[in-house]
């Protein structure tokens, strides 16, 4: 930063989705002066992304309670008790904040809010506006924030002396520049855009999750990876169909149309999400051939899936496929990080100053497999929570506060090749994606230990980085548990029912 342009403000927060965005609206109503920092448009979010909704306990036959003991239960004994409770009690009042911002979650005729079901939810829990929920959530949230967003500028390191934070370096318009603040917050997102097939937007490739293990703070519970069990692939690459179409009654069958769910768990295509992952990867090895999403039988329920889905329903139409006359092929692809920056339950990281919240942050409140729809609610309540903890350490951080001036260590590659992110991609997905073994994640860390220090651009080292990092905590978890499914442990281990972290040290170790 020796000799950068600066510009100073109290927080710096990057990421623009529903983490970032609450936080900054948060933070504006304490006075502070902010400015929200994002690598492409402010839309380009996951937020936008999300097609399911947000599960909030505000039904007449649901409570917070009911809630709570759905998620500690999807988690697989890894569920942060605490922050589990946070997200179901606060986050009723963020749903209703949303409302008040004017968010179009969809009622019935009387006007009374409708709850969709999905996956290991015991009753309908889930507010949604169409298949479009996310887009909803970020146009309310975008126009509830008054303050400043800048667009193309993308976190390249942070400024830290002394294991404290003082801001971050970016790229802004082909230049480094310097943001400096007492306060700063990553709410970057996740990284499931490090596996080749992915329901993710281009831009999650976990760079700010990369950045803050560089730079000293802890992450956690990274083998924690949620597969998506339906997705539409082709050669342009995957969409997203939401569990809210099995949800409303949609059906998975086999290449002899026959519905095989029942083979794997009593609640159907209902099961958790991982189970539901698994058992189709394991009938597609059984019978050779594809596994279907029928959506024909959700016309006996008198709902018009064009209407009710128009983004899915569209996007297969412009495929040649038509859902209300042909079952779909689907695929697990990966979805969403579990794991991230370990943060207390005000977003605290374990370096002073830095902040994280969402996808990129690890609360430990999704424990081994998150509960579907928790992601956005977790985005609104600890990015909320983020503002009240930045606002309490700005208070002191700010007195003995300077732009400090640091000098980055020169990196000094050990591999002169050069690799494309498709390398990080392939070798996640094939080596450390659904199942996996001693063996295929040996051959993985190998692999991307190399990319890591080699020659490559910073967003494919920073990809390479993380990515190794959840090889590793693959490799040393040996059983399976939500998400984590290891062929040569297959089952749980109660002895390892505990988080996992990764350190700067355990990444020097490999590098
Ligand atoms: C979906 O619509 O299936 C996604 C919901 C989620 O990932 O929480």
């Amino acid at each position: 930063t020796l000799d950068l342009p600066s510009e100073t403000f109290d927080a710096v927060i990057f990421g623009s989705g529903a983490a970032g965005l609450s936080c900054a609206i948060a933070l504006e109503s304490l006075g502070l002066r902010c400015v929200v920092l994002t690598k492409a448009l402010a839309t380009d979010s996951s937020t936008s992304l999300a097609q399911g909704g947000v599960a909030v306990a505000l039904s007449r036959e649901d409570s917070p309670d009911l809630h709570f003991k759905d998620t500690v239960k999807a988690g697989a004994g890894l569920v942060d008790r605490k922050s589990a409770r946070i997200l179901v009690e606060e986050g009723v009042k963020r749903v209703i904040e949303l409302l008040r911002y004017g968010a179009r979650f969809e009622t019935d005729p009387k006007g009374l809010l409708k709850f969709t079901r999905e996956a290991a939810h015991s009753v309908a829990r889930i507010l949604y506006y169409r298949d479009k929920t996310g887009e909803e959530v970020e146009r309310v949230l975008l126009s509830a924030y008054g303050g400043e967003i800048r667009e193309f500028v993308a976190l390249r390191e942070l400024v830290v002396k002394d294991g404290r934070c003082y801001g971050a370096v970016v790229e802004e318009d082909g230049h480094l520049k310097v943001y400096y603040a007492p306060v700063t917050l990553i709410a970057t997102g996740g990284a499931a855009g490090l596996y080749l097939k992915n329901t993710n937007p281009p831009t999650s490739t976990g760079d700010g999750i990369a950045v803050a293990l560089r730079y000293g703070a802890e992450l956690q519970d990274l083998e924690f990876v949620q597969f998506h069990p339906t997705a539409y692939c082709d050669a342009d690459g995957c969409f997203l169909i939401s569990e809210a179409v099995r949800g409303e009654g949609a059906v998975l069958i086999d290449r002899h149309g026959r519905r095989f769910m029942g083979d794997y768990h009593s609640l159907w295509e209902l099961a958790p999400r991982d189970v539901v992952t698994r058992a189709i990867e394991t009938q597609r090895r059984i019978t050779g051939g594809d596994v279907y999403l029928d959506f024909r039988p959700i016309k006996k329920k008198g709902i018009d899936i064009y209407e009710r889905f128009p983004t899915i329903t569209t996007r297969l139409l412009e495929r040649g496929i038509d859902p209300k006359k042909e079952p779909v092929p689907v695929t697990p692809v990966a979805h969403y990080y579990i794991g991230g920056i370990k943060v207390d339950t005000f977003g605290r990281t374990t370096l002073e100053g830095l902040f994280a919240a969402g996808e990129a942050a690890c609360t430990g409140v999704h424990g081994a497999n998150r509960l579907a729809s928790n992601s956005l609610l977790e985005c609104l309540v600890f990015g909320n929570r983020a503002a009240y903890g930045m606002f309490r350490d700005w208070r002191y951080l700010r007195l003995n506060f300077s732009e400090v001036r640091v000098k980055g260590e020169p990196f000094s590659p050990k591999h002169d090749r050069e690799y494309p992110l498709e390398e990080v991609k392939r070798v996640m997905w094939e080596k450390v994606g659904i199942f996996r073994s001693a063996e295929s994640l040996t051959a993985a860390i190998d692999g991307l230990s190399k990319v890591a220090s080699s020659r490559s651009g910073w967003l494919v080292r920073n990809a390479a980085v993380l990515a190794l990092a959840v090889a590793t905590s693959a490799m040393r978890r040996e059983e399976s548990r939500g998400g984590h499914y290891r062929t040569d442990f297959p089952y749980e281990r109660e002895e390892l029912r505990r988080h996992s972290s990764f350190s700067l040290e355990d990444l020097k170790r490999l590098l």
